[in-house]
């Protein structure tokens, strides 16, 4: 057996019955958002044979899985990036494995750093499409082409109509909605003005440093991808003040109840 068809198989016998459609992907400051699911089954990473395991302060790692806005879910509290030295083939598992657990599209939700002055802390922004930054691909190595093909289209990465769905819920909230291009660093750091200064050339609106992989992942097995951005700062250079950690857990709580409501609306419109 494949690495997250081993993972799948013990998620699968924990489920005990429980089929999720929609995988959730919990950004830092957003884990709360898992709370809100109903008749929760909560499996630790650490007990998940073949799963990376997170070491990120505001990730908590554990799957939970249940109903929201009337939905089967599953829910990754605690995300894996790759400044925390996992490879790309352990940050490919959880959604392989997604896939394998019959799910038909995921949500990657995260927090990003503003490029737009007019698009400032504890705003939501849909990504539409993105800029990878990083010079690294999750999909460098060998392909395995029962998972998808070598040469990947990323013509469209974000799923048009869930797009579109996502914008009717939050025009039913009364939300604002921003749409843009992510652009993906591989952190730890933030970046430097000038960094900043070259991304807004490039034509992104928003930076941050996760979500990208996991989109590239999820389009290569199939999945359909959804992506939202809560802003917790405006990127370096544009605001006076520096960027801590701290604060991007702060603005991302007040943004998580937004993207809390949006998601179930999202989700029970379907
Ligand atoms: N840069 C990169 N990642 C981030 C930022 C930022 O400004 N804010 C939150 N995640």
């Amino acid at each position: 057996m494949k690495d997250f068809e081993i993972s799948a198989q013990y998620i699968e016998q924990q489920l005990n019955g429980f089929k999720p459609e929609v995988a959730i992907v919990l950004g830092s400051g957003l884990a709360d958002l898992a709370d809100q699911i109903t008749d929760p089954i909560s499996i630790p990473y650490a007990d998940i044979p073949e799963f990376p395991q997170s070491t990120v302060v505001g990730h908590t790692g554990r799957l939970v899985a249940g109903t929201l806005g009337g939905k089967n879910v599953i829910c990754m509290q605690g995300r894996f990036h790759y400044y925390e030295g996992h490879s790309f083939e352990k940050i490919a598992i959880p959604l392989r494995s997604f896939k394998a657990l019959g799910c038909e599209s995921v949500i990657l939700t995260n927090a990003a750093g503003s490029l737009k002055e007019d698009m400032g802390p504890g705003s939501i922004m849909l990504i539409t499409d993105h800029i990878n930054f990083s010079g690294f691909n999750p999909l460098i190595g060998p392909n395995d082409d029962e998972i998808g093909p070598r040469f990947l289209d990323l013509t469209q990465t974000y799923d048009r109509q869930i797009g579109e769905r996502v914008e009717k819920a939050a025009l039913k909230s009364g939300l604002t909605l921003y749409r843009g291009t992510y652009i993906w660093v591989s952190g730890p750091t933030f970046e430097t003005p000038a960094e900043i200064r070259a991304q807004r050339t490039l034509g992104a609106d928003a930076v941050g440093m996760s979500t990208v992989p996991e989109a590239i992942v999820a389009r290569h097995c199939g999945l359909k991808v959804c992506a939202i951005s809560t802003i917790t700062n405006l990127a370096a250079g544009l605001s006076a003040t520096n960027l801590s950690h701290d604060e991007t857990l702060e603005q991302g709580q007040l943004a998580a109840k937004r993207l809390t409501t949006l998601l179930k609306d999202l989700l029970a419109d379907a």
